[in-house]
């Protein structure tokens, strides 16, 4: 288990330190190779560290964005990620980096789910930062316990899975889900996990106590030697 944790007295500093390093490892990695890559997660959490990304100084026309995860709503849905990324992320100096969605136009996500690769096979992951967030029910990206597809979803070889959640305080409508794999996650360069309160961090805890993937999903990403997984966290 490679698990480097970041504890901080307030959210605010915790943001400007996550902000920090985000932003030290895309620019490193843009003075390396033509094109930087980060996978940003939805929820209310990060949205203070994406306003402040929006302005960074970086040359975001050689950014690649792309989802963690996303809701199955129109994107122009209040409840959407990528409307989400778009109005907090995606504007300033960073509306000129790509930005590559889950959302297409099939029915549902395990129609879409083919489409989905297709287009996150394009991006070529690894990604050089990838930025999860975590749920009270153990959830990271959209692998939430018990779900339709879970089992897929941890076992296949492919960037996106289709999910079907369990309804839940945690999930309130938004059941259905596009989410990227455990597969494509653990090749990431940088794995962040971001999160507040004292509720989430009882639920990490435990989930660093064992590894019980199928009831705390987040724990595959705390019991495992491919990345290492830098926890960040304030009350
Ligand atoms: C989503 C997310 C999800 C999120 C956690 C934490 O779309 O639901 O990407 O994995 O990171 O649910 O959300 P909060 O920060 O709002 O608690």
């Amino acid at each position: 288990m490679t698990v480097e944790e970041h504890r901080f007295e307030d959210r605010d500093r915790l943001i400007d330190a996550v902000y920090r390093q985000i932003t030290a490892v895309l620019e490193q990695a843009l003075a390396q190779k033509s094109r930087a890559s980060l996978a940003a997660s939805g929820g209310s959490t990060p949205l203070p560290l994406y306003r402040r990304l929006a302005a960074a100084p970086l040359d975001w026309s050689r950014v690649d964005v792309a989802l963690v995860d996303e809701r199955w709503v129109d994107t122009g849905d209040d409840s959407s990620n990528e409307r989400l990324l778009r109005e907090n992320l995606l504007r300033g100096n960073a509306s000129a980096a790509a930005f590559t969605g889950m959302k297409n136009d099939h029915p549902d996500p395990f129609a879409g789910e083919d489409q989905c690769n297709l287009a996150y096979a394009a991006l070529e992951p690894p990604f050089d930062v990838c930025l999860l967030g975590m749920g009270s029910d153990g959830h990271t990206a959209s692998l939430f316990p018990a779900a339709r597809g879970l089992p897929e979803a941890l076992t296949r070889a492919a960037h996106c899975a289709a999910i079907e959640a369990r309804r839940s305080a945690v999930t309130g409508d938004n059941l259905a889900r596009m989410t990227l794999t455990p597969w494509s996650i653990l090749q990431s360069r940088r794995l962040i996990l971001l999160f507040t309160g004292e509720e989430k961090w009882a639920v990490y805890r435990q989930a660093c106590r064992a590894d019980a993937t199928a009831e705390l999903p987040v724990s595959l990403f705390i019991h495992q030697d491919r990345v290492r997984l830098e926890v960040y966290w304030a009350p």
